[in-house]
């Protein structure tokens, strides 16, 4: 086939793409609901065979070894944070030490901001966006009442230009003599933008302002360089592009050149483990990112990590994202092509083109989106939507297939032929 006579929109071409993906074979180690194409994994990704294997695994040292779990569990319960964190180092681009599996998204920004949020003088204002998840801007108004400060008056929420996306240009203006934290999401969760992390972080570096990264949007579906960038703090879930199941764990990620600061919520488990069964009522950190967990580590929503971390060891995050990319542009090119994004369909595509920035997945937006976000699930395709107009649809490069996209473009069209959009009750399911 030459590249002139490809015609994107056949069956046929999404068959052959399948063909010749080097990660296909991926999709066997995961259970995809019978009849089903499954594009939600941006909101909580399927359950692998490695995954439940680790998680039976322990279980069964539960069973065995009880509480003997603690230090005969392999890897051992005790420093399971640690060893977890040294795991996922990679797919952040970090040293081993400064990366810690524990907490859950909304607690560890807690945490972080607690430490890094050091409100003096004029220095008052967190830079956030108006884009942002809204568990974080709850957790900042809070942090900042804590600090006797006004959210009103401290929270920058820096505006989007056109609704949908962010321009570093605004970010960084925004960033001035009163900015006491950067605190922003790497890939914004409805859009799908990716921020320029590099390019923000030396910003605020310049402005001597410390940042941090929310990256629940593109953990193990994106490369990162914390290290290099020189991000201060991250934190992000395991339960989306992860696969470590409904509630998992949490994970964050601190810049070694802090590990001598106090965590802003200390708790006995980010104690130097040597002596933490001291009981001392002094506080000796960890020395590492480790400090900053504060509770027992929950086992049985982190066991499958485990699994689920094997994984991405083989498939490799760099492979990852090139079929993520290779499949939002393909999904972006077909809808075009379809005549999707013309009328009477009148799909919008709310993602950026450029390839730099964009995350994991595809924003598409429509008048009646949550009512063809309804249409698609009857149809046996999962998405989610997102208000207002944005049914997101996520292809994940472990288990998603060329032809689960090609499907899902003609169901996009069937929905409008048959003028199901116009079925059925308006408005969004309780949980959309
Ligand atoms: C970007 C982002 N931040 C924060 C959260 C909140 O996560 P959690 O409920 O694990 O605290 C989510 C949840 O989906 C999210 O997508």
């Amino acid at each position: 086939m030459t590249a002139q006579s490809v015609d994107i929109t056949a069956e046929s071409h999404a068959h052959a793409l399948d063909a010749a993906d080097p990660l296909a074979a991926f999709r066997d180690r995961f259970y995809v609901p019978p009849g089903t194409i499954y594009l939600d994994g941006n909101s909580l990704g399927l359950l692998s065979r490695d995954a439940e294997a680790a998680t039976l695994v322990t279980l069964d040292d539960w069973k065995r070894l009880a509480i003997d779990g603690w230090l005969q569990a392999e890897p051992d319960w005790f420093t399971i944070g640690e060893r977890l964190g040294a795991l996922m180092a990679p797919l952040v681009g970090a040293t081993a030490d400064e990366v810690a599996v524990t907490g859950t998204t909304t607690v560890n920004l807690h945490n972080l901001v607690a430490t890094f949020y050091q409100p003096q003088g004029r220095r008052r204002q967190i830079v956030a966006s108006s884009l942002d998840f809204p568990s974080d801007v709850y957790a900042l108004q809070s942090q900042i009442r804590l600090r006797g400060g006004d959210p009103d008056a401290d929270l920058v929420l820096v505006p989007s230009r056109d609704g949908r996306t962010l321009d570093e240009d605004d970010l960084i203006a925004a960033m001035t003599d009163e900015t006491a934290l950067v605190l922003l999401p790497s890939v914004l969760y409805r859009s799908g933008q990716l921020l320029d992390i590099q390019r923000l972080t030396a910003a605020a570096h310049e402005r001597g302002i410390p940042i941090g990264f929310d990256c629940a949007h593109s953990i193990g579906a994106i490369p990162h360089r914390f290290d290099d960038w020189g991000v201060d703090f991250a934190f992000w879930c395991t339960y989306k592009y992860l696969n470590a199941g409904p509630g998992s764990v949490g994970a964050l990620y601190v810049n070694r050149r802090h590990f001598d600061t106090a965590p802003g919520l200390a708790g006995w488990w980010g104690y130097l483990k040597e002596r933490q069964f001291d009981m001392l009522h002094t506080w000796e950190g960890a020395g590492h990112a480790g400090a900053w967990q504060i509770s027992t580590p929950p086992l049985l929503s982190t066991a499958p990590l485990l699994g689920s971390l094997r994984l991405f060891a083989e498939a490799g995050i760099e492979r990852i994202r090139v079929k993520s990319l290779a499949q939002t542009d393909y999904l972006i090119a077909l809808l075009e092509a379809s005549g999707l994004t013309a009328e009477p369909y009148s799909y919008r595509i709310g993602t950026p083109r450029d390839p730099v920035r964009r995350g994991g997945h595809i924003a598409v937006e429509h008048d009646a989106a949550p009512r063809i976000a309804k249409a698609l699930k009857r149809r046996g395709v999962v998405p989610d939507f997102r208000p207002p107009d944005i049914v997101r649809l996520a292809p994940i490069a472990l288990y998603t297939s060329y032809h689960d996209l090609w499907q899902t473009a003609r169901h996009l069209r069937e929905i409008i032929d048959a003028g199901e959009y116009l079925q059925g009750p308006e408005g969004r399911e309780l949980v959309a």
